[in-house]
């Protein structure tokens, strides 16, 4: 089937967030319970609500504490965060990026946003990309979180077109399996040893150009 649309994750994809939720996380299970979190656990946060990241996190850490506690812990988690991603600038955009982007336009497929991120409208407008999607689904509106294919095909439902036709960015292992699930291409952004079950994968978008994607029908892995 002909590829329509592009649908991008946003942290870890477009902007380097994944290390400001890092830093977050790391800090709370230091101050909370005097544990190390390393960036190799950090891998099963991305693409992750913030209570299931939680949850994630406690288990790790040997942790439980009373539901009514988690949420004070995701708000201070997500305060630190918001403190952390306050001075974003268009200049963390990650390389490669903004061209790719502009190819996706001039080439006239659909761009959607799918974050499973409460912030993801805030820094989009930090790093003045709104403009360019015809649809953003975030946190705010999505129920199941990745792998869940939910984000994703609210995208399709929004934008009226068929998911086989959509490809997927995304950094998480989470995210390409929510590709998957959805029937859709998903190209992993990030280390091929960790995204190995994408149907490509790219270290960043300085290696693709707009015609891989649409090629992307004659890789598909999961068929
Ligand atoms: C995802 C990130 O995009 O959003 C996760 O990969 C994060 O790490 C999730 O937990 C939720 O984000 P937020 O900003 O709503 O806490
Ligand atoms: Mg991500």
């Amino acid at each position: 089937m002909k590829i329509t649309t592009c649908i991008f994750d946003l942290d870890g994809v477009i902007v380097d967030t994944a290390k400001y939720h890092y830093l977050a996380w790391k800090r709370l299970a230091k101050e909370k319970f005097n544990k190390d979190f390393s960036i190799h656990d950090n891998e099963q946060l991305k693409g992750v609500s913030r209570v299931e990241s939680l949850n994630i996190l406690l288990r790790i850490c040997n942790e439980d504490v009373p539901e009514k506690e988690k949420q004070q812990l995701t708000d201070l988690k997500n305060k630190w965060y918001v403190e952390y991603i306050k001075r974003i600038t268009p200049d963390e955009i990650l390389p490669g990026v903004l061209k790719f982007l502009e190819d996706v336009k001039n080439k006239k497929l659909y761009m959607a946003l799918a974050s499973a991120s409460k912030n993801a409208r805030l820094l989009l407008e930090r790093i003045g990309l709104t403009y360019l999607f015809d649809c953003i689904v975030d946190g705010t509106v999505v129920t199941r979180a990745k792998p869940d294919p939910e984000v994703f095909l609210k995208c399709a439902e929004e934008l009226g077109v068929e998911p086989q036709g959509c490809v997927v960015f995304e950094d998480a292992i989470a995210g390409i399996e929510a590709a998957h699930a959805g029937q859709m291409f998903a190209v992993g952004v990030g280390d091929k040893h960790i995204l190995y079950k994408a149907d490509m994968v790219i270290s960043s978008f300085k290696e693709i150009v707009i015609d891989n994607v649409v090629n992307l029908p004659k890789t598909k892995k999961n068929e």
